[in-house]
């Protein structure tokens, strides 16, 4: 019996988050070496890996979270399940009353409120291969999984900017903005590759929550939170040009300039500064948060045969793992 599998990547923002949910310009990147995968086989014949006892018949569709060791069915699924969300969304957009027996299978390599962009990506995964599994092509698109995990996004987040469902589902670097009636979607050409180092504080940060206290500020402040949002878009403009021409060091200096600005913003945090200063120090040519902050990741920029130094400060300094990632290798 087939199994239909697909899988998306995590993310970074290189350039622009939080001004991109006010609709200014961002820069982000597919993190393809951690991936969410999902699979989806007939339950009858469920055999996958052996892993699980199929799912007795008439029991509808099961879904396995292996990171969390968690089992359920749709029907018994909470109200707030985003991959059940996910499922119904699916179903209702393509018209399908009746879903056959099914196992569902999903497992993430991308840590979870890291800003890397999980929440995205297993949402994504999900609903190529249900979409694939159930012969929906046209919803297995990479415009049409976008929109969907979008919305599912908008179930967990509420006011998401669109770009973590676009950099997972089309994983390609994007210059991004959130507009009506359809957003800007650019790729762009990396003119000289961008060698970077993704360190994770260890220190989980809810998106949600980061994303409503920005918006908190902006209503107490509007006209400051609009200056620092306006100046994050110029810089993600500059980075965009400085990238197409190959400036690395003018890249880097504008990852410097972005977040100064969100350290204005309260975003940043002891930990992710404690690492950012790390980088820098042991020389790395830009670094800065990247995500909603306040914890998750910081990305830094480096040449590339400087890796080992600068990956031995940011362990040093505490980081909980660091991966390597090349944009436009
Ligand atoms: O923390 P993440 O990976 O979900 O990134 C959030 C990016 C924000 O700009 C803060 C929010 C958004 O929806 O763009």
């Amino acid at each position: 019996m087939t199994v239909t599998e697909a899988s998306a990547p995590g993310k970074i923002i290189l350039f622009g988050e939080h001004a991109v949910v006010y609709g200014q310009p961002a820069i982000a990147a597919p993190v393809s070496q951690v991936r969410a995968r999902a699979w989806v086989e007939d339950a009858d014949a469920a055999a996958y890996a052996g892993a699980y006892a199929p799912a007795p018949a008439g029991s509808g569709v099961c879904l396995h979270l292996t990171n969390l060791d968690y089992h359920y069915t749709l029907s018994e699924a909470p109200a707030d399940d985003p991959f059940a969300a996910a499922i119904r969304l699916l179903q209702q957009e393509a018209g399908v009353q009746t879903l056959p027996p099914l196992s569902i299978t999903i497992h993430s390599d991308i840590p979870i409120a890291s800003g890397l962009g999980s929440g995205a990506a297993t949402a994504a995964a999900l609903l190529r291969a249900l979409a694939r599994h159930l012969g929906l092509d046209a919803f297995a698109s990479d415009a049409q999984v976008s929109r969907l995990a979008f919305a599912v996004e908008q179930l967990h987040h509420g006011t998401p900017s669109g770009i973590d469902n676009t950099v997972v589902a089309y994983e390609k670097p994007v210059y991004f903005v959130r507009q009506q009636p359809q957003n800007r979607i650019e790729p762009f050409t990396v003119a000289s590759p961008l060698s970077l180092l993704i360190a994770d504080t260890g220190v989980s940060s809810s998106t949600k929550t980061v994303v409503s206290d920005v918006r908190r500020q902006w209503q107490a402040d509007p006209a400051r939170l609009d200056a620092l949002f306006a100046r994050c878009g110029q810089i993600a403009d500059q980075a965009r040009q400085a990238i197409e021409a190959g400036d690395i060091a003018q890249v880097g200096a504008l990852m410097n300039q972005n977040q100064e600005l969100l350290r204005q913003m309260t975003v940043s945090s002891p930990a992710l500064e404690h690492l950012i200063t790390a980088a820098l120090s042991a020389g790395a040519i830009g670094a800065k948060l990247s995500g909603a902050g306040r914890g998750g990741n910081m990305i830094a920029l480096i040449a590339a045969d400087a890796a080992p130094p600068v990956r031995a400060a940011l362990l040093a300094a505490g980081a909980r793992a660091v991966l390597a990632s090349v944009i436009g290798a």
